[in-house]
């Protein structure tokens, strides 16, 4: 299981943390999650979800590194992601920066709900494959 090779990192004072979230409602296909009020970042170990909100966006990316599955880490210190068997690094919004992974973090399909953030787990996005959804699966904060 992905999330068992999680790691939780503590924050710096001017680092977007990290916290470890549940959803408020769940289901097979969705799970709603209060939208984040600060930049930061947070993960439902349960389903697999980050949520991440950096710059008045907010995604939601699959725990996985799309190279081969691996837990992705949060590095709050560098502001960044990375992954712990190969290294390859992404930035806030999940675009790859560096690595052997050959695409950025594969987004889900989000949307609003009042104050709320709803993820659709059916539909996960990838940057190379998904080339008109990859770029907008984000809502403004
Ligand atoms: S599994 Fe993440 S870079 Fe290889």
């Amino acid at each position: 299981m992905a999330a068992a090779a999680l790691m939780a990192i503590s924050s710096t004072a001017d680092a977007m943390p990290l916290r470890l979230i549940s959803a408020l409602e769940s289901s097979m296909a969705e799970s709603k999650y209060a939208m984040p009020a600060a930049d930061g970042v947070t993960v439902d170990k349960d389903k697999e979800v980050i949520l991440a909100r950096a710059a008045g966006k907010v995604y939601a990316f699959a725990l996985s590194c799309p190279h081969q599955n691996t837990a992705l880490k949060w590095l709050p210190g560098d502001n960044r992601f990375q992954c712990p068997k190969h290294k390859s690094k992404y930035a806030p919004d999940g675009k790859y920066i560096e690595g052997r992974a050959t695409r950025s973090m594969d987004r889900y399909q989000v949307r609003k709900d009042g104050t709320n953030i709803v993820v659709n787990l059916d539909k996960l996005y990838e940057e190379d494959s998904d080339k008109a959804e990859w770029p907008t699966a984000f809502v403004t904060a």
